[in-house]
């Protein structure tokens, strides 16, 4: 007893020495499974999915490489967005970079290393962490050629994180696009939940439409049989207003200085986007989630916050849990570099 009290001491010190020193936890030991002894499980009541409102850790390990896009996720952040009002997270993580291009299509431990370093201060501090396979472009090229592949990446995530607490949950890709249209992403869904369920029988699971997870695409969109499947949506609109500028957008730079004013008419559209994902998911009996919606941080600040404001409400009207792109960055509401808020757009989020 006494031993496991002094035990218990040293991981939380170890912990809040941690996170006041916002520095990299020490790394873990990669030849065993993911263990739940590294984080603080807290129970869930699915019913009412536990997400209210969440945050994207973005453009940090879905880049090509860690730290290429600029963000190097701290443990410090995780208190920062738990004390901000947020209950949970998103980290969008690029695993198809880290895999080998041949069978068995072995991950690389040491990023997956990386992964768990990032996930476990997270769990720690009691944020539901979604983790998302982002930025798999290649099976968007090709769902076929990808699709051993993609199976084998979800197999060994499945069985590394098999022990994790139950607020980690899993999003099985982001925003299908191109080859991998309605008719091949149902396939591949039919093939891989049941796979990850044979290893995580009650983990909840986040999936969304086709054509970048939108609202449209959910009509298309075939479930099995499973009642911990959550449905996720992206929502952007107007793109105009939200993509402005966005280098990878084609063309975005025309829309630059683009507003938000908030007229009955910006305000119906987004409503009605809304409502057909709420009949939606009444018709099928599913539970939502708009995973994604944000603005680009070079638009007029004060239509950002009346956006992300209107946006952030009528999703709560509709019981719609978010999760708001992205923390810091180029949809960001956070300065990692200063450590601080953006007040004014942290209030439009959570007032
Ligand atoms: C999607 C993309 C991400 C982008 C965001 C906003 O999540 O994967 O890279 O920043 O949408 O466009």
């Amino acid at each position: 007893m006494k031993k496991n009290g002094v035990i218990s001491f040293l991981v939380v010190l170890s912990f809040a020495l941690c996170f006041s020193n916002c520095i990299n936890p020490m790394p873990i030991d990669l030849s065993t499974p993911f263990s739940s002894a590294h984080a603080t499980p807290t129970p869930r009541a699915f019913g009412a999915l536990a997400v209210q409102r969440g945050i994207n850790l973005g453009n940090a390990l879905d880049a090509p490489t860690p730290g290429e896009w600029g963000v190097s996720i701290q443990p410090c952040y995780f208190e920062a967005i738990r004390s901000a009002g947020f209950d949970s997270v998103r980290l969008p993580v690029r695993f198809s970079a880290h895999a080998a291009k041949s069978p068995p299509y072995t991950l690389d431990p040491t990023f997956v290393a990386l992964v768990d370093e990032t996930l476990q201060p997270a769990l720690a501090a009691g944020l539901i962490v979604i983790l998302d396979l982002h930025h798999y472009e290649e099976i968007m090229d090709d769902p076929a050629g990808q699709r051993q592949r993609f199976l084998a990446i979800w197999q060994q995530l499945a069985g590394h994180y098999q022990g994790a607490p139950e607020n980690l949950y899993f999003e099985i890709l982001n925003e299908p696009v191109k080859h991998l249209d309605a008719a091949a992403w149902n396939d591949l869904i039919a093939e891989v939940v049941p796979l990850i369920r044979l290893s995580n029988p009650q983990r909840v699971l986040i999936i969304g439409g086709a054509d970048y997870n939108s609202i449209s695409a959910l009509d298309a969109l075939q479930l099995p049989d499973d009642d911990r499947l959550v449905v996720t949506f992206h929502f952007y609109e107007p793109f105009k207003f939200t993509h402005q500028g966005a280098g990878w957008v084609q063309g975005s730079h025309e829309w630059n200085g683009t507003t938000w004013n908030g007229t009955d008419a910006d305000k119906r559209l987004i409503e009605e986007h809304l409502d057909r994902a709420v009949a939606w998911s009444a018709q099928r009996q599913v539970p939502l989630l708009m995973g994604e919606f944000g603005s680009i941080i070079t638009a007029d600040p004060a239509s950002r916050q009346r956006w992300t404001a209107f946006v952030a409400r009528q999703a709560e009207k509709r019981n719609i849990p978010w999760l708001y792109w992205q923390f810091c960055s180029d949809f960001g509401v956070y300065d990692c570099q200063q450590q601080s808020w953006d007040t004014g757009l942290l209030q439009a989020l959570i007032p």
